[in-house]
């Protein structure tokens, strides 16, 4: 992009709110554990405005709108809108009651992510303002609730881009939107308490060892001495025990940090990319034979780090083949609840078959990072930030925000490396100096990178981190060298834009990679972007959309995407994509080359002759190595420019070994023939705020896309859920996409969607029971 006016500032205030790793969805909640990790997301009253006196506990709210969490404060278009329509002051209550269980503890309000700065209330009382959307924190309640009655927790909600938080402070490209729109919690815990714990692993390729570190914080726990139990667990199974006497750390409001090694442990079995093995770390405070307190990590044992040769994992070297993520989604902005976040990641691992995944340029949600660690995706996380850097207390609260990223993350085997620059910045010595310090610090397991737009810049990190838009990409200059950002804006690309341009941008995508694979000490690439994303006035296509995906924004595939999915071992999954859209057209940029993209070794293509009737063939071949001559799963390119005499349905043959192993169909006749609804699952939880998508397409008589179908569907929802996206619905490009959110009932939903010509097609879905709230 142009590069920014770095000497915009604004005035900036250091953030005050505390923060607990907690992670409330994977604990057990109940008292019997020494905790009680208490949801608080559904029955949250919300009011687009700030109203006179909305903090007091008295305050009458009956006019307030009735939401759950995650919540975007304003339901937007999927395009075309101004961010001035969600920058905006909201008030947001949440009346709870405490559990009997509660009194003599600590109270915390959890907050997982709320955008952009938050002033959070109990009972009238303010506890302060949190500056940032994309790191959580927390807040001390105990001082302040009634054990007894009704208690309001009140939060104002500022959306607006304020030049004191990062990312703020200039332009930035990709919309932030607002509201509380990850989880909430309230946790219980006892007057001693494991407020975070990290699982630290050793020698895991020889004799794997483990170590913990744990962070115990003492507000007046009447002992002087603790037990305390460590115990590794594989599924239920335990793997082992260990447990100390340790003396209370001194009451204070800080937690301190302590250690222990397990003697020895067992063999253990690796996470990795195809067998991503996960094991538990379970750490118990015990007084006599009382649990007081109790928590537990998922982990992994994996030797994850960049040399001069590439990236290794487990002593493996693995070229690093991924795609940008933006968590942002059509019509609700980032408000989309854990499995919306995980599907993103199954795309890119199942899909898109890619092996890393950037979290630009913010940290995301913890239901997208568990995915990742469940699948085997690579991740490289970053903190808040783009291209702008503000003064001091700005840069102050981006160091805060590297130590929240980290203390909340640390135990994900999928992330690899940290980003502790803002994303194509300048260079800043001071400041650089501090993020990665404190980087380092906190996790000496991990490499540190930063993403810059320019090689001379100080290299501060483990690896550096380049966005290196240009062609042929510029030569590494240090050892531990990754590519993180290329195409993108330089050729953006809709659904509906012609073969030629779909085929540039799948060229540009694979000859990248290619030149990333003819040199180890390229570690791999991360290209722009998985896909399309809203944003601001400067940028994009005009309509406030970046179309730099290889999918589109309602993550449907583009011919791009063809490239990334055939860069799989055929073992694994043959894949035979065409990277084009067959049908009749006397158009210029039609059908003169085919690209196909396959990991098969041999390709036949061949079309129905409307003069013989049958299949004749129009071309065959082997990998286009002229063109890509490093990559292990080249695309095909066919010269198909005779077919245009006799056009017909075209037939693509895939072969391995001389063995025939996929065909494909295309039509060529140019007519729109079918209709399809594709639901991502068939089930949600009545908890008012679990999600899915369902995907509309027009194909042809065999599946393929229609790219200029555009036609309106229109959509009937019945049953306990809400229908999230446009009624009518306008397709594009042949495709498109709306989202059903289950309300807090249970009982069937029905979607049905219609299409002017093409009739109808309607999907149920059960809307099954979910937990309801204690608190
Ligand atoms: C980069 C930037 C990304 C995105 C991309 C578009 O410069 O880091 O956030 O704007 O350009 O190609």
């Amino acid at each position: 992009m142009d590069r920014r006016d770095f000497l915009k500032s604004g005035s900036a205030l250091v953030a005050t709110a505390s923060f607990s790793a907690n992670l409330p969805a994977q604990q057990p909640s109940s008292m019997e554990t020494g905790r009680l990790d208490l949801p608080v997301n559904r029955g949250w009253l919300y009011s687009p405005r700030v109203v006179e006196g909305a903090h007091e506990r008295t305050f009458d709210d009956a006019n307030f709108e009735k939401v759950v969490i995650p919540h975007t404060n304003i339901k937007l278009s999927w395009h075309a809108f101004d961010d001035k329509d969600y920058e905006f002051i909201s008030v947001y209550r949440r009346h709870f009651k405490l559990p009997p269980e509660a009194r003599g503890n600590n109270i915390f309000v959890d907050f997982e992510g709320v955008m952009t700065a938050s002033t959070v209330y109990i009972n009238g009382k303010k506890l302060g303002e949190y500056k940032g959307g994309y790191t959580p924190f927390s807040f001390d309640l105990t001082p302040h609730v009634d054990y007894a009655g009704d208690n309001v927790l009140s939060v104002e909600v500022d959306s607006t881009e304020r030049a004191d938080i990062p990312p703020f402070g200039y332009q930035i490209d990709y919309m932030t939107f607002g509201g509380i729109y990850r989880e909430v919690s309230l946790r219980i815990v006892p007057q001693v308490f494991i407020e975070n714990m990290v699982a630290r692993t050793k020698n895991v390729l020889a004799a794997p060892r483990l170590d913990v570190e744990y962070y115990l914080q003492n507000t007046g726990y009447p002992t002087k001495a603790i037990t305390i139990e460590a115990t590794l667990l594989h599924g239920d199974t335990s793997l082992g025990t260990t447990k100390h006497e340790q003396p209370l750390p001194a009451k204070a409001s800080e937690p301190e940090k302590l250690t222990l090694s397990f003697p020895s442990i067992d063999k253990v079995e690796l996470w990795d990319l195809d067998n991503p093995n996960l094991y538990t770390l379970r750490l118990r405070l015990l007084h006599g034979s009382k649990l007081v307190d109790e928590q537990t990590r998922r982990f992994g044992f994996r030797e994850a780090m960049f040399t001069d040769q590439g990236f290794s994992l487990n002593g493996n070297i693995i070229k690093l083949r991924g795609l940008d993520r933006h968590q942002t989604f059509p019509f609700v902005g980032q408000a989309m609840p854990a499995r919306v976040q995980r599907r993103d990641a199954l795309l890119l691992k199942h899909q898109l078959h890619t092996n890393i995944v950037r979290t630009s340029h913010y940290p995301q949600s913890r239901h997208f990072l568990d995915a990742c660690d469940e699948i085997g995706l690579l991740v490289l996380e970053e903190i808040p930030g783009w291209q702008h850097i503000g003064p001091l207390p700005w840069q102050d609260i981006s160091v805060d925000n590297v130590g929240r990223m980290i203390r909340r993350d640390w135990n994900h085997p999928s992330i690899i490396l940290w980003g502790v620059r803002i994303n194509e910045s300048r260079d800043n010595h001071d400041f650089y100096t501090r993020t990665n310090a404190l980087a380092h610090q906190l996790d000496p397991s991990r490499q540190t990178g930063g993403i810059r737009y320019f090689q001379e810049s100080e290299f501060l990190e483990d690896v550096f981190t380049m966005n290196d838009f240009g062609w042929p990409l510029k030569p590494p200059i240090h050892g531990k060298y990754l590519n993180t950002e290329f195409v993108g804006h330089t050729y953006p690309v809709k659904q509906i834009d012609d073969d030629e341009r779909h085929r540039e941008h799948t060229i540009r995508h694979a000859r990248v990679h290619d030149q990333l694979a003819s040199n180890p000490q390229y570690a791999g690439g991360i290209g722009w972007c998985a896909f399309d994303y809203n944003t601001h006035y400067d940028f994009g296509a005009g309509d406030r959309i970046c179309y730099h995906g290889v999918s589109d924004i309602f993550r449907e595939p583009k011919p791009a995407a063809s490239f990334y999915m055939s860069q799989i071992a055929p073992e694994k999954a043959v894949v035979l994509e065409p990277a084009f859209h067959w049908a009749s057209s006397d158009e210029a940029t039609h059908f003169s080359i085919a690209m196909v993209c396959s990991n098969c070794e041999h390709v036949k293509l061949a079309y129905k002759s409307k003069d013989k009737g049958d299949w004749v063939q129009v071309a065959e071949g082997d990998p286009d190595r002229q063109q890509f001559p490093h990559l292990k799963y080249a695309p095909f390119s066919f010269n198909v420019a005779d077919v245009k005499q006799d056009f017909g349905d075209l037939r693509i043959e895939g072969y391995i070994g001389g063995k025939l192993v996929a065909t494909k169909y295309m039509s060529g006749q140019g007519v729109d023939q079918k209709f399809v609804l594709l639901p991502d699952d068939a089930e949600l939880m009545a908890d008012g705020a679990d999600t899915t998508r369902v995907v509309m397409r027009v194909t042809d008589e065999y599946g393929n896309i229609r790219p200029y179908a555009n036609d309106p569907i229109t959509l009937t929802l019945e049953g306990p859920a809400e229908l999230i996206g446009d009624n009518p619905f306008a397709l594009f490009g042949g495709h498109g996409a709306v989202w059903i959110r289950a309300k807090e009932s249970t009982g069937k939903v029905k979607l049905t969607a219609k299409h002017p010509r093409l009739g109808e097609q309607a999907v149920e879905i059960n809307i099954a029971s979910a937990a309801a709230e204690r608190a």
